[in-house]
C-alpha cells in the first residue's frame, strides 16, 4: 500500500460517516484531481508526493459541500464544464433528456434548427446540443446574474477548446417568461430543466446549501416555473416544434397533464436511467 492509498481508504471511512453517498468515489476523484494523475495511477504516487491540502478538500466534502464545487468541475455528456457557488451543478438525469433532443435535432428535416434552452445554468444542456448536434443554433436564457456569468465562461471555454461548437450558442439575460420574443413561432425545439421542487420538500445539503434557490424551487407544488415553460414553448415553437421539460420523479402525471390539457399534440412521459419518470416531450400542434 502506499501512503496516498491508506489516506483514501481513512477519508472514504470519514465521507462515509458523514452520510456521503459515494465515500470512496468521491475521495479518489479529489486525490486524483489534487495530485493530478488519472485515478488508475494513484497507487503510483511516491509517499513523498503526498498533498496534505487532501485533506482541506476532504474536509470541505465532510461538510457536505459538492464534490463539483471543490473539484470546480462537472461533467455533462462529453463536456467537461466549470461550476462553483452561485450556479446549479448539472445531473446525470438531464443527460438523458439532452440526448433525446440531440435525437429529435437529427431526425428534423431542418438544415438550420433553432434550439431554446430555458434556465441554462452552467450552459450544460445548450452546450452539449451544440456539440453534439452541430447544425443547431441554440439560444440559451438565464434569469440569475451569478449562473449567467458560469455560462458566459463555459460558453467561452468550449468556444477555445472546439471553436466549431460554440459559435452557435447565443445567451441572453432575462426571465425566460418574457425572452426571445424576436424568435416567437420560429423555434424548433425548446428544452429546459426548469426549477421544480416543491417548497418545503426537504433536499440533501449540497442541495439545499449549495445549488442556488433561484434553480430549486418551483411554488407550492413544484409546477410553477414548469407551466410558464409550456406557455412559452408555445410561443416560441412553430408548429410541429417540439418541447422537453424535465421534472421531479412523482411529477410526472402533473406535468403530463399541462401539456396535455393545453392541447399539444403527443405529449409522453420519459424515464431516467434509474427507471424514474423525468421529463414530459410534446409537439406543437
Ligand atoms: C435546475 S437549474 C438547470 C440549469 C441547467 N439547465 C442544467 O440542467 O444544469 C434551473 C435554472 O433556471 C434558472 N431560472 C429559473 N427561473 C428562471 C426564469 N424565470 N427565467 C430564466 N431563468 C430561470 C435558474 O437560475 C437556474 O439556473
Amino acid at each position: 500500500m502506499s501512503l496516498l492509498l491508506d489516506e483514501i481508504a481513512l477519508a472514504a471511512a470519514r465521507l462515509a460517516e458523514a452520510g456521503v453517498e459515494s465515500p470512496r468515489n468521491d475521495a479518489e476523484v479529489i486525490a486524483a484531481r489534487l495530485h493530478d494523475v488519472p485515478r488508475s495511477e494513484l497507487h503510483l504516487v511516491p509517499d513523498a508526493g503526498f498533498d496534505p491540502r487532501f485533506w482541506d478538500e476532504v474536509a470541505r466534502r465532510e461538510a457536505r459541500e459538492p464534490l463539483q464545487h471543490i473539484t470546480g468541475v462537472a461533467y455533462f455528456r462529453y463536456l467537461e464544464l466549470s461550476v462553483g457557488p452561485g450556479v446549479f451543478v448539472p445531473r446525470p438525469e438531464t443527460e438523458v433528456m439532452t440526448g433525446w433532443a440531440i435525437d429529435a435535432l437529427a431526425a428534423m428535416d431542418v438544415a438550420e434548427p433553432v434550439v431554446a434552452d430555458l434556465g441554462t445554468g452552467s450552459g450544460a444542456i445548450a452546450l452539449a446540443i451544440a456539440q453534439e448536434a452541430p447544425r443547431a443554433r441554440v439560444h440559451a436564457v438565464e434569469a440569475d446574474p451569478l449562473a449567467f456569468e458560469w455560462a458566459s465562461r463555459n460558453v467561452a471555454r468550449v468556444a477555445e477548446a472546439a471553436p466549431h461548437t460554440t459559435g452557435r450558442v447565443s445567451l441572453h439575460a432575462g426571465d425566460f417568461g418574457s425572452a426571445l420574443r424576436e424568435l416567437d413561432g420560429q423555434v424548433d425545439l425548446v428544452v429546459s430543466n426548469p426549477p421544480y421542487i416543491p417548497l418545503g420538500a426537504s433536499v440533501a445539503p449540497e442541495v439545499g446549501e449549495y445549488d442556488p434557490a433561484a434553480a430549486l424551487w418551483g411554488g407550492a407544488d413544484g409546477m410553477d416555473a414548469v407551466r410558464v415553460v409550456e406557455q412559452t414553448a408555445a410561443r416560441l415553437l412553430r408548429p410541429g416544434g417540439l418541447v422537453g421539460v424535465e421534472h421531479g420523479a412523482p411529477q410526472g402525471a402533473a406535468v403530463y397533464w399541462v401539456f396535455a390539457d393545453a392541447g399539444w399534440k403527443d405529449p409522453r412521459n420519459h424515464r431516467d436511467l434509474a427507471g424514474r419518470d423525468r421529463f414530459v416531450t410534446a409537439a406543437r400542434p
